[in-house]
């Protein structure tokens, strides 16, 4: 897959983050192009506010153009503030004047120019959408980068309703650009959905969490085979809502429990309810990371829980359960174990055994497995 980012006068080498792990995948797509291409028959504008930008297309297109130009940066992924990050670095652009943002920050950036990409998630762009219109003063516009065939007139409507009207561009390769302009109305946000498993653990989903509203089945399996013991250690890897990392606490009172995860929004969920299930206490620890590379030294844990992502955005890739995995070996202390859970399909044991040299299938039923090696 190139890296070679070539259009009209910019030329770039982006990649994915981490750059080695999925060489096979592209760090853009057809409407980052697009987006870079309506501005550039734009004046110039002197500040940006650039929402969803994957791994820093949009920030290295504008930079390499614009090199004074002061930018807002929103994304939820740290692993997409990384690879932007990392993406300017390698062009030599500079990191001077952008602000490193996450959503919380929406609703009172402004700037000129704002792009943004169509997340696939249409709550969450919905919620984008509420944010902005209480920090975009009437008339701003909004540039919305995305692929022709999710543009359609109930996409369209969706805008209007939590921004302002909105019209879309003519095709090109594939994308298309929709233009939306703030009618000044300040739309509320909704508060994060609540809701309540079988086990009475309230659990709270803000709109970027994966299973927000509901238990993930692979989650709910894991919980029906937790493993019996004193942990003193619990690493929740990917912890999304938090509800491994949660009934964790609660079955192992003694234990330090930390959550982890890439989504802001994740880790921002789980730490609200631990407070709604009054668990909140100093031996709770909640970390936004790409899987376990800032996980405190001092932590060695007894026991890690795993229910792996097997995408990044829209890419099917393997890449992130097996660095869950390699970086969960590392910080287990001897003796101290692995939990898994996956699709049967996706052969996670093979991986295990490779890197363990040990791999016990705890439970199984005709869709998931749980796996479960020991260091
Ligand atoms: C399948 S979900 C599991 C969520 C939760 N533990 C559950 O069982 O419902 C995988 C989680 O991994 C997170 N994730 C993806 N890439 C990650 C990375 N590089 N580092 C840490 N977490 C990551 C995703 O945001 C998602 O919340």
């Amino acid at each position: 897959m190139t890296t070679q980012f070539q259009l009209d006068d910019l030329q770039l080498t982006l990649t994915r983050y981490p750059a080695n792990a999925n060489a096979n995948l592209q760090a853009w797509d057809a409407a980052d192009e697009h987006l870079l291409k309506v501005i550039a028959a734009e004046p110039a504008a002197g500040s940006a506010l650039i929402i969803n930008d994957s791994f820093g297309a949009l920030v290295c297109g504008l930079r390499q153009r614009q090199p004074m130009i002061q930018i807002h940066w929103v994304a939820d992924a740290k692993t997409s503030h990384l690879g932007a990050q990392e993406n300017l670095q390698v062009n030599r652009l500079s990191g001077d004047a952008i602000n490193w943002l996450t959503d919380e920050a929406l609703t009172d950036v402004a700037a000129e120019l704002t792009l943004l990409k169509l997340p696939k998630n249409l709550n969450y762009f919905a919620e984008q959408l509420k944010a902005l219109s209480q920090s975009l003063p009437a008339g701003s516009r909004i540039l919305i980068g995305a692929k022709a065939k999710h543009i359609n007139q109930a996409l369209l409507a969706l805008i209007a309703e939590h921004f302002g009207p909105a019209s879309a561009s003519l095709t090109w390769k594939k994308t298309r650009v929709i233009t939306a302009i703030a009618d000044g109305k300040a739309r509320p946000l909704a508060p994060p959905v609540r809701w309540q498993t079988d086990e009475q653990l309230t659990l709270i989903g803000m709109a970027n969490v994966f299973a927000a509203t509901k238990l993930d089945i692979g989650a709910r399996f894991m919980l029906q085979h937790l493993p019996q013991g004193e942990f003193k250690q619990v690493v929740d890897l990917g912890c999304g809502n938090g509800v491994l990392g949660l009934t964790a606490a609660q079955r192992y009172p003694n234990a330090s429990v930390h959550f982890v995860d890439d989504a802001y929004q994740a880790v921002s969920s789980a730490s609200l309810a631990s407070l709604a299930n009054s668990l909140a206490t100093e031996r709770l620890h909640f970390h936004w990371d790409d899987c376990l590379t800032n996980l405190p030294a001092d932590v060695a844990a007894d026991l890690v829980l795993c229910n792996p992502p097997f995408h990044q955005g829209e890419a099917i890739t393997d890449h992130i359960a097996w660095q869950m995995f390699v970086d969960a070996k590392k910080r287990l202390q001897q003796g101290g174990m692995l939990q898994v859970v996956g699709n049967r399909h996706l052969g996670y044991h093979i991986k295990l055994k490779r890197l363990f040299g040990n791999c016990e299938t705890v439970a199984g039923n005709s869709k998931f497995v749980i796996l479960r090696a020991t260091k």
